[in-house]
């Protein structure tokens, strides 16, 4: 199989591309606009890297799309601090660019993966979220937060649209906190700059306080990369045809931690690496509002556990990697 990824340099790409070659015989097309995270696999004979912009390279992209079986346009903005200052960057990027991939997709007849977002779901209230049964609950328009989990929702809608009248072949996943090496940089200072788990390890190897935004009682399902990309994996290879017009949750519904218990273990886990021990020792955890952090036009979602019951049945999928272990792999990668 020829696999195309768009943006194969980012945290899900450079995972994928490198297990890919790996662990099947399958060729990766690949475009980014840099390479630093795919040292592994540039000079793989089954990698073909090419450097540029999805939306300058259009005439690339669009052979590329002929040429490969299966396409998966993983470029897109996935930092909620840049949904709040950047809202149109988010939709040109995350849903524009996205939404030419797709139609080319459908007219070529081309198997698409899809990163759709736990982001969805917003603050729908269910314990759990369902893929077919959850509402997907967002702010008013001056919660500029919710331009990226909606501009993600429309392509899911549009997706689902081309599948039905137009027989696209796709699946959309939706990650749930994934994290581990590669997630973001960081060197990365700037408050919000990261995901949090890149954002708490730079704050505590900076010697800054943690910022606990609210109070950090909010949850997340934290899900170790390498889990994830198991279950992309299984979607490429969509075995009996069960990954097809699918919408998988992939998270981790076991390790659902408060921001604040994450941010106790990560200062803990750092006291055990020498260099950083000390900076860890005097990290301090401090509460500040989410307006003050983000801006007024944030809003945050206090829970979201994933129902990961299709996932499991459809590709015989489970999550392995309990958070302790994820989080060592990740301090390993970051701090050794
Ligand atoms: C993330 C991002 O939108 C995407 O990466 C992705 O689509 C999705 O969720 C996912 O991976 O499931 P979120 O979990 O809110 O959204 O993003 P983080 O920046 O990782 O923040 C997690 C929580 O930590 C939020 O409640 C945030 O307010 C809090 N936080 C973040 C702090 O308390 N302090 C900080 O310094 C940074």
């Amino acid at each position: 199989m020829n696999i195309l990824i768009l943006g194969a340099n980012g945290f899900i790409g450079s995972h994928l591309s490198e297990t890919i070659l790996t662990q099947t015989n399958w060729s990766v097309f690949a475009i980014d606009l840099a390479q630093d995270k795919l040292e592994k696999c540039l000079s793989h004979e089954r990698f073909h890297f090419f450097a540029g912009d999805i939306i300058k390279q259009k005439e690339w992209v669009t052979e590329h799309i002929k040429k490969c079986d299966v396409v998966l346009p993983l470029v897109a903005i996935a930092t909620p601090a840049a949904y709040v200052q950047n809202p149109l960057s988010v939709f040109e990027l995350d849903f524009e660019a996205n939404l030419a991939i797709i139609r080319q997709c459908a007219h070529y007849k081309k198997r698409i993966i899809f990163p759709s977002t736990s982001e969805v779901y917003g603050m729908c209230p269910d314990t759990e979220f369902d893929e077919e049964t959850s509402n997907l609950v967002t702010g008013p328009i001056h919660k500029e937060r919710w331009i990226y989990s909606t501009s993600k929702q429309l392509l899911d809608r549009v997706i689902y649209a081309y599948g039905k009248h137009h027989a696209l072949a796709y699946t959309l996943f939706r990650p749930f906190n994934w994290y581990g090496p590669k997630l973001d940089n960081i060197f990365n200072s700037k408050p919000g700059g990261s995901r949090v788990l890149t954002q708490f390890i730079g704050n505590i190897l900076r010697g800054e306080d943690i910022m606990l935004v609210g109070g950090g009682a909010q949850q997340r399902c934290f899900t170790y990369i390498d889990d994830g990309i198991g279950a992309l994996i299984k979607m490429i290879e969509n075995k009996n045809n069960l990954a097809h017009q699918q919408i998988f949750n992939v998270g981790n519904p076991l390790e659902n931690v408060s921001i604040r218990v994450l941010a106790e273990s990560l200062v803990e886990l750092i006291k055990r690496y020498p260099q950083y021990a000390s900076a860890a020792s005097k990290t301090k955890l401090v509460t500040v509002d989410a307006a003050q952090y983000y801006g007024a036009g944030y809003q945050d979602v206090q829970l979201r556990v994933p129902a990961i019951h299709r996932a499991s049945k459809c590709l015989d999928w489970q999550p392995r990697v309990n958070l302790a272990t994820g989080l060592r792999k990740t301090l390993d990668f970051y701090l050794v």
